[in-house]
């Protein structure tokens, strides 16, 4: 057995903070130590008492004085459009059609797949995410490719092939039997294999025909313990048009609900711009709204009112995500800086210890996967990071002046990113230091 105690200052949260002082919602460690065995969390607390309980022989590695979190987790990003990030568009229809559905036509080349999977993992690993979900193409190829990098690396993702049977190039449709028929082929090749899980993934009502989300359906009733990830109301115009293409339903969550596709396991990106009908139906299903702020700037789609959603009788629940490549950056601190900023801008406040539980145990109940990542309890899987407030000559400096814990959080979003992942462990392997993952 294989046992590696990790020394550092640990911070977990245990539930969501209520506010900027909630100190009970998180557990901080300032000389914690951390105990792993065979790729899971075996012991957490004080380094000496945790020491005193391992075995005499144990490993430590010292990470001091940086931070041990959780693994972060990205709950909407898509695998195609690593190479589309940053691209010129007046907003999304004309994004998707100009760039980014070209793009996703070259995923019909294995070769090309596995290239950027590799590239994929390397880049999330290097920013501190551990768990993503993922848009793969429409191609079974890319899924293949990406579940088998999983596999490789062992980490804990959540992915589906495209399905998507109008309104893109012909390099880029299946029909809705073909639809049905890869993502069963998809389910059966990948879904439990290592740590990996498989979402039914309808891309968007505007590029499935009633046809295609009729087999989504069917595959829903099917495997009712899979993920379901699409998107909805982003931008004025798409909802216009995707409204018009489904004339009979109320709205655009109606579009959905007709196809039994609303619940606990469902996780709708962006819904931006929701009537309180859509709200209600949203909230009674227990559906996942995932917020993507660098992308909702970005193409101008506009401010996701997050706090309005979460005050209501019927509160909803919110993950929050990169969206790469609409997304402009792979990193959550960055991601969560801009959530910040778009709540500033609607003058509401997201508190920084609020934003450190969003990126790790607030995505995790998201995707109910507490009990396995997000946290540092013992029990769940060993993917955790460790992060260097000081890593660059500015965070240095200003670290000089922080008194808490609250405020190194808050500096770590506001001028932190990559170069502050001093290490990402994934089932309790180092993947940042050791290039592809491998030691
Ligand atoms: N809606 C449908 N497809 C996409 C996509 O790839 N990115 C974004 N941001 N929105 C979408
Ligand atoms: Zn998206």
């Amino acid at each position: 057995m294989t046992s590696t105690l990790y020394r550092g200052r640990l911070l977990s949260f245990r539930r969501a903070p209520r506010d900027a002082h909630d100190h009970d919602s998180y557990l901080f460690e300032e000389d914690g130590g951390l105990l792993v065995e065979n790729g899971m969390i075996v012991a957490m607390g004080d380094f000496q008492a945790v020491r005193a309980d391992a075995a005499d022989d144990v490993e430590v590695i010292d990470h001091r004085p940086h931070l041990i979190l959780p693994g972060l987790i990205d709950t909407h990003v898509h695998f195609p459009q690593m190479q589309v990030i940053g691209s010129y568009a007046a907003n999304l229809l004309e994004w998707l059609d100009t760039y980014t559905f070209p793009e996703e036509c070259r995923f019909v080349e294995t070769a090309h797949a596995t290239r950027i999977a590799t590239q994929f993992f390397d880049e999330f690993f290097r920013q501190g995410t551990t768990t993503a979900v993922a848009y793969c193409s429409v191609h079974k190829a890319s899924a293949d490719a990406f579940f088998a990098e999983s596999l490789k690396r062992g980490s804990l993702m959540i992915a589906g092939k495209v399905m998507m049977d109008r309104g893109a190039p012909q390099g880029l449709l299946d029909t809705a039997q073909i639809g049905y028929d890869e993502t069963r082929q998809v389910i059966a090749d990948w879904h439990g294999r290592g740590r990996n899980h498989v979402a039914i993934t309808p891309r968007f009502a505007i590029t499935s025909t009633p046809e295609q989300m009729g087999a989504a359906q069917t595959l829903a009733r099917e495997f009712p313990d899979l993920y379901i990830q699409t998107h909805l109301s982003e931008n004025r115009d798409e909802i216009a048009y995707t409204c018009s293409l489904y004339p009979d339903a109320a709205d655009y969550t109606d579009i959905y609900d007709r196809y039994g596709l609303l619940g606990q396991k469902s996780l709708f990106g962006h819904a931006i711009h929701l009537s309180e009908r859509e709200a209600d139906a949203l909230s009674d299903s227990g559906s996942v709204l995932v917020h993507c702020p660098t992308s909702n700037l970005f193409l101008g789609s506009g401010l996701f009112p997050m706090r309005t959603y979460q005050r209501r009788d019927k509160p909803l629940r919110i993950a929050v995500a990169t969206d790469i490549g609409g997304g402009t950056s792979y990193s959550m601190l960055k991601t969560l800086d801009e959530a910040y900023k778009i709540q500033q801008l609607l003058g509401e406040r997201l508190n920084p210890l609020e934003s450190a539980y969003m990126m790790t145990r607030g995505n995790a109940e998201a995707l109910s996967l507490e009990d396995r990542i997000g946290t540092l309890e013992p029990g769940t899987d060993a993917d955790f990071i460790v992060v260097d407030s000081a890593a660059t000559p500015a965070m240095k400096l200003r670290m000089e002046t922080v008194r808490s814990i609250g405020e190194e959080l808050f500096l770590l979003q506001a001028l932190g990113d990559d170069r502050a992942i001093a290490e990402t462990y994934v089932a309790g392997r180092p993947m940042k230091s050791v290039a592809g993952g491998t030691d």
